[in-house]
């Protein structure tokens, strides 16, 4: 089958379009026909080796991190899931795989696709999707009549977080430039901070609560933007103990590394009297049929940025690292006879 390969970490040239053989699924997994497949910039992280320490591949490996498709075989324990099914998932960490004409999905990592969407925009969901929802509700435990403060609205992530925070019942405030306001706004933003004139924390304070995609001084800056007590999440700062051992169920070791990696950065939010907190999202089935419920019943619009043809992912790869993507970038599979497979 086709597949984008990761030959070697570094540079866009180590990727290529290239044959590799049908994956085949365990007992418990999901063999899936690929008819659309979400970018996130966690695959040029990958590509670049920005998270060895969390995660080494067997290269050369199959990139891409969620999908929607096909099921086209499944493992003898699979029991919530038929051939013919119609699915989407963010697909496990430790094997990626999404971008290929097939791939494994866990029978837990997958859901029913919404039934209002294509293929396309249902797999620009599971992975922005989920850490969305994750954060404000699992972390942040928003409720109603709060004020949260989300950096980055315009892109992948902060598109679902608006409306999440929304749906949870709280005033959101975000930043955007003036590429990204009119979007931002029309998800749902009670307060647009142009990030190219001002600081939000020039104009924002006593938030109950932020969630931030950037990291860098914006990071910083929502420590000053919460009340004391509150939380700061963040998926693009540095990750600190609990992310290892919480998100990552990894041991002594790597808390210690992100205990130092991270303590200048608790410093500054126990300085405010602020939570630090950094996510890795985790792969859910649960969240995703929650996600494609709140998509049917018209609270969540995915927004999609663009899409590519397969064979032009390159392209794709392209626009989404120059880090200007409105909503999400998607690639499409072509059809396939099987004397390719
Ligand atoms: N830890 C995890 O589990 C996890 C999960 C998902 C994502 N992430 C991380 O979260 C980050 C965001 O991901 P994403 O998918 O949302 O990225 P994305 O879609 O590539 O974000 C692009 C958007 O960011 C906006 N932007 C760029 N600089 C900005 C600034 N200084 N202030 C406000 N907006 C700015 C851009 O708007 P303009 O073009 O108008 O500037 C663009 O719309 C990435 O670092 C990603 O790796 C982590």
């Amino acid at each position: 089958m086709q597949a984008f390969v990761l030959k070697a970490y570094g540079g866009p040239e180590l990727t290529s379009l290239g044959q590799v053989p049908v994956p085949v699924p365990n007992a418990r997994q999901l063999l899936i026909r690929v008819r659309a497949a979400g970018l996130n910039p966690v695959d040029f992280k990958i590509r670049k080796g920005d998270l060895r320490i969390v995660q080494r591949y067997q290269l050369p490996a199959v990139l891409g991190n969620e999908l929607a498709g096909e099921v086209v075989a499944c493992g003898g324990q699979v029991h919530r899931f038929h051939i013919g099914d119609r699915v989407f998932a963010r697909v496990a960490k430790e094997r990626m795989g999404a971008f290929a004409q097939f791939a494994i999905v866990e029978e837990d990592h997958a859901a029913q696709l919404p039934a209002s969407l294509d293929f396309a925009a249902a797999a620009a969901i599971p992975l922005a999707g989920l850490t969305a929802l994750q954060a404000l509700r699992d972390e942040l435990r928003v409720e109603k009549g709060q004020c949260i403060f989300i950096s980055g609205g315009a892109g992948g992530v902060g598109s679902f977080a608006i409306q999440i925070a929304k749906h949870l019942g709280a005033q959101v405030a975000t930043t955007a430039s003036p590429r990204g306001e009119a979007l931002v706004r029309q998800l749902g933003a009670d307060i647009v901070v142009d990030y190219t004139k001002e600081k939000p924390m020039s104009v924002l304070s006593e938030f109950d609560g932020a969630f931030d995609l950037l990291g860098g001084d914006t990071l910083e800056q929502a420590f000053a933007i919460v009340r004391p007590g509150a939380t700061v999440v963040t998926v693009a700062g540095i990750p600190e103990p609990l992310t290892a051992s919480k998100d990552l169920g990894r041991g002594f070791g790597l808390q210690a590394l992100f205990w130092f990696a991270s303590f200048l950065l608790r410093r500054h939010a126990r300085k405010h009297g602020v939570h630090y907190r950094y996510l890795f999202m985790h792969p859910s089935g649960a969240d995703l049929a929650e996600l494609a419920r709140l998509v049917d019943a018209g609270v969540i619009k995915v927004i999609v940025d663009s899409v590519y043809p397969f064979e032009n992912i390159i392209d794709a790869m392209a626009k989404l690292e120059s880090g200007h993507a409105k909503g999400k970038i998607v690639v499409t599979m072509p059809e396939i006879s099987s004397t390719q497979k």
